[in-house]
């Protein structure tokens, strides 16, 4: 069974815990763990959490990038941890769990103050997406959600319009993917049409999916605390080291 995270925004230990609760409570066996962007690459907590505190992800996992990282570094960064977890880069297909998946980071609908200009998807991105056969690809995951599913705006957000990243329309024509994935909106959504199902994967601290075979998915409701922020992190977030976007203050 893969678990499906999303949104850690650096707070790396709550996906041991959900794994923790999918396995020692629910009593399933996870093979590994998919996060769906906004992950944290931001290279002082990687290396606190990782190298300094000594600590591994329970499962292999692998990730797409989100707007919340440090895309100047990512690259540098996911060869540094590449022990720690993989990154699935934009416009790639890889089989996890025996399902053929397309990864799809960044974002269009986000708090554009404090997001990289990086983040947003180009039009060469989508071209590289279209340009994959569709029959090489099961399962779409991209971290933000299609247009026109009808994701709800975040309260702040209203002014970026419908929610969902400019062609994406032309992704579920191509391909007609039996499941798409997507996180960023902190929302748990469903909904389906003649060829997908859509899954939208709430914050990591308030659970995760789980991903079992011939496309069964379940939306676990698992709150977990956040730990407070360091003076470290209000350090280099005050400096705008780092920008982990916090999503207690409703960042996506
Ligand atoms: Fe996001």
């Amino acid at each position: 069974m893969i678990l499906i995270v999303s949104d850690t925004h650096c707070y790396y230990d709550t996906v041991n815990r959900q794994i923790e609760y999918a396995e020692n409570v629910l009593g399933h066996t996870i093979s590994c763990v998919i996060h769906l962007g906004d992950f944290g690459i931001y290279k002082a907590q990687l290396k606190e959490y990782f190298k300094k505190k000594k600590n591994k992800f329970l499962k292999p996992l692998y990730f797409i990038d989100g707007n919340h990282e440090d895309f100047k570094s990512l690259h540098s960064l996911v060869e540094v941890y590449e022990d720690y977890f993989t990154y699935l880069p934009r416009g790639t297909v890889h089989t996890i769990g025996g399902y053929r998946f397309l990864a799809l980071g960044g974002a269009a609908y986000m708090d554009s103050m404090i997001t990289a200009r990086e983040s947003v998807i180009t039009d060469q991105q989508i071209d590289a997406c279209l340009a994959i056969p569709r029959e090489d690809v099961d399962i779409i995951i991209t971290h933000d959600c299609p247009v026109g599913i009808g994701v709800p705006s975040t309260p702040g957000l209203e002014h970026f319009g419908d929610t969902g990243f400019p062609r994406s329309d032309e992704l579920a024509a191509h391909f007609k993917p039996k499941m798409w994935l997507f996180g960023h909106h902190h929302k748990w959504f469903h909904t389906s049409d003649d060829h997908t199902l859509y899954y939208g994967v709430s914050g990591v601290w308030k659970g995760f999916g789980l991903l079992d075979y011939d496309y069964h998915m379940s939306m676990i409701q698992n709150p977990v605390s956040w730990k407070q922020t360091t003076a470290l992190e209000r350090f280099f977030i005050k400096l705008r080291i780092i920008r982990p976007g916090n999503p207690e203050q409703g960042k996506i």
